[in-house]
């Protein structure tokens, strides 16, 4: 697996709903298998979705939408990492949501990754500029910003066992897609920041309105491994074209 397709689904679909999608993209992964097609639940079906795939792909996954930063106690509405263990492969971490509506940002991010890391649990760290207006150059200030939010890693390396997903606040549920010019200039710069960081290649995926038309434009661009689809992830017919329109050409 090169690449990857991750669906989130945010606080949208009912339980009958979520477990068709689920199905739908499981056979959306074997028609795609240069892809890993992920899909992300709201925690209720993450059980549901996973048993109603009699066969699961083995370029399928399930991931989760939240976990907390702590181990376990009283936390009441939380779920641990240790309790997404074996359910989910991935977790989204700072998703823009989480950070405007529950004031998830900094440390907590950092520990969040800790928590799922130490439980085989790939984190999907999210982050972008969080204005709303739309700039014409990119800044810094990302990566800047990124780094506020892992200065509790112990490590930089640990972010090797990260995928690392820039979605701009204004791009997303917007329709408003960012440039393909604009996004080459981002990930040009996230990939010298991890070179600098880590010694190594980072796995860096684009967010933000990617739908069945634009996702081809991102196909190519340098550094792009994944997508991560929130509206067109919702129904079985888009998120498969945005599927087959991120194959790598053969
Ligand atoms: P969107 O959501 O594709 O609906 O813009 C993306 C996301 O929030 O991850």
């Amino acid at each position: 697996m090169s690449r990857i397709v991750i669906g989130n689904w945010k606080m949208n679909l009912n339980l009958a709903e979520a477990v068709a999608i689920a199905q739908a993209s499981a056979k959306i992964a074997t028609t795609v298998p240069s892809l890993e097609v992920v899909v992300a639940p709201s925690l209720p079906w993450l059980t549901s979705c996973r048993e109603a795939i009699r066969f699961m792909p083995p370029n399928f996954a399930i991931a989760s939408q939240v976990v907390s930063r702590e181990k376990e106690g009283a936390y009441t509405g939380d779920v641990s990492a240790n309790q997404l263990k074996g359910l989910t492969k991935y977790c989204l971490v700072g998703h823009s949501e989480r950070r405007r509506f529950h004031h998830e940002s900094g440390a907590a991010i950092s520990y969040q990754i800790k928590q799922l890391l130490a439980n085989g649990i790939i984190p999907i760290v999210c982050f972008g500029e969080m204005s709303q207006s739309q700039s014409k150059t990119f800044s810094h200030q990302i990566t800047l910003d990124l780094e506020k939010d892992l200065t509790g890693l112990d490590n930089w390396h640990d972010l090797n066992e990260c995928f690392l997903a820039y979605e701009p606040l204004w791009a997303i549920g917007t329709g408003k897609v960012a440039t393909p010019d604009y996004v080459a200039k981002v990930f040009e710069h996230l990939n010298r920041w991890y070179q600098d960081k880590t010694g190594d290649m980072g796995f860096f995926i684009y967010g933000g309105s990617v739908n069945e038309d634009n996702a081809a434009s991102f196909r190519d661009i340098s550094h792009i491994k994944g997508l991560l689809v929130g509206g067109a992830s919702l129904h079985a017919r888009s998120f498969g074209a945005v599927c087959r329109a991120f194959q790598p050409h053969v």
